[in-house]
């Protein structure tokens, strides 16, 4: 049997660090609302005269490289992960495929917002046990704060997204490896947590330049209490689901990952599920929720960290906007 397995994390967030004081001088907000709600203490922001998210996750990619003791050429397919792509198209994986120097390797981008990672993982996997590639790298990265809201009208979700990006490096295994992933969607709440604008479903006189309704172009629209009663709900089944297929209890776990989403669902998650605090990884209160970015970042820190030994049950875990949410067993 043919598993997949990663060899290689890597990650790059941006210099600038925003505070909660930073936000509060110039939004109406203050550190006690953002930290009591979400726990986000501070988040990166991009310089939009340097970064872009192909350039974020080429950097990302290379520390996984790097980690993995391979280099740029034997990349043989990227799956990229992004919601904030630098174009509105092409995606961001050929970006990323120009910028590490790749010549015509294909590119997969996908956009399942805070689950795209593990969407990401997914897809990479099955390409790995069919054997149809032999090294894969997979990217979530993103860079909302181009298009954060600054007024009153979208503080509730300008405090909470922010920049950067993860990698991870696939490569054939004869053992486990990633164990088994789980992948779901439910659209009827698609409107609850979605960007309205620029979509192609608006007729095209609405679509005219002098035409265009400002209001809606890149505004995040969430409806914060019902994406928080379904994620805390839809966390706990998929993590139960991972753990069933792979005849596991929430024992054998030794490190969960979750999106991170607010601090306040993963600490749900973890009360509700009894998990010990050396169980669960957050970091959360140091990026903001970097959406597809997230676990990656948060994995490449918790490895960094001595967190993810040989043999190891980690378990990752994501919810959001779609609504998606997925989970992935990997025996590290
Ligand atoms: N600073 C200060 N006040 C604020 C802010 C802010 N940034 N944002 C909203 N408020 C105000 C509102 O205007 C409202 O004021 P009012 O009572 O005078 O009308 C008050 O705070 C309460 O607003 P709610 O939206 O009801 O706030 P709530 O307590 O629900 O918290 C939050 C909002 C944190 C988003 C919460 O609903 C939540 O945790 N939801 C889960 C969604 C989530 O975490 N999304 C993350 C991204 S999605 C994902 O990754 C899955």
């Amino acid at each position: 049997m043919r598993y997949s397995k990663i060899v290689g994390l890597g990650h790059h967030v941006p210099e600038t660090v925003i505070t909660n004081d930073y936000l509060s001088s110039i939004i109406d907000t203050n550190n006690e609302w953002i930290v009591e709600r979400t726990g986000i203490q501070e988040r990166r922001w991009v310089d939009p005269t340097k970064d872009t998210v192909a350039n974020m996750a080429a950097k990302a990619s290379r520390m996984a490289l790097e980690r993995a003791g391979l280099t740029e050429k034997d990349v043989e397919f990227i799956v990229f992960a992004t919601i904030t792509p630098d174009y509105f198209f092409p995606g961001s994986g050929v970006l990323l495929q120009r910028e590490l120097g790749l010549e015509s390797i294909g590119a997969l981008d996908l956009r399942n917002a805070c689950s795209g990672f593990i969407y990401a993982l997914s897809v990479a996997d099955q390409f790995i046990k069919t054997g149809m590639y032999k090294t894969i790298l997979v990217v979530g990265a993103e860079i909302q704060s181009t298009a954060i809201d600054l007024s009153t009208r979208g503080r509730n979700t300008a405090v909470i997204f922010a920049d950067g990006a993860g990698a991870a490096i696939l490569q054939p295994s004869d053992k486990p490896g990633i164990l088994s992933t789980h992948l779901h969607s439910d659209g009827r709440f698609a409107e609850e947590l979605y960007v309205r604008d620029p979509g192609s479903s608006r007729p095209r006189e609405e679509r005219q330049p002098e035409q265009i309704n400002d209001t809606t172009h890149y505004k995040v629209v969430m409806n914060g209490n019902q994406v928080f009663k379904h994620a805390v709900v839809r966390f706990m089944e998929v993590i139960k689901e991972a753990l069933a297929t792979n005849n596991m209890t929430k024992e054998d776990i030794s490190l969960l990952v979750p999106h991170q989403a607010n601090l306040r669902i993963s600490q749900y998650i973890q009360e509700k599920m009894a998990l010990t605090n050396d169980q669960v990884y957050n970091n959360i209160m140091r990026y903001g929720n970097t959406t597809a970015a997230s676990i990656p970042i948060a994995m490449s820190e918790a490895w960094a960290e001595g967190k993810m030994k040989e043999n190891d049950v980690i378990c990752l875990a994501a919810f959001g906007s779609g609504f998606t949410w997925a989970s992935a067993l990997i025996r590290w």
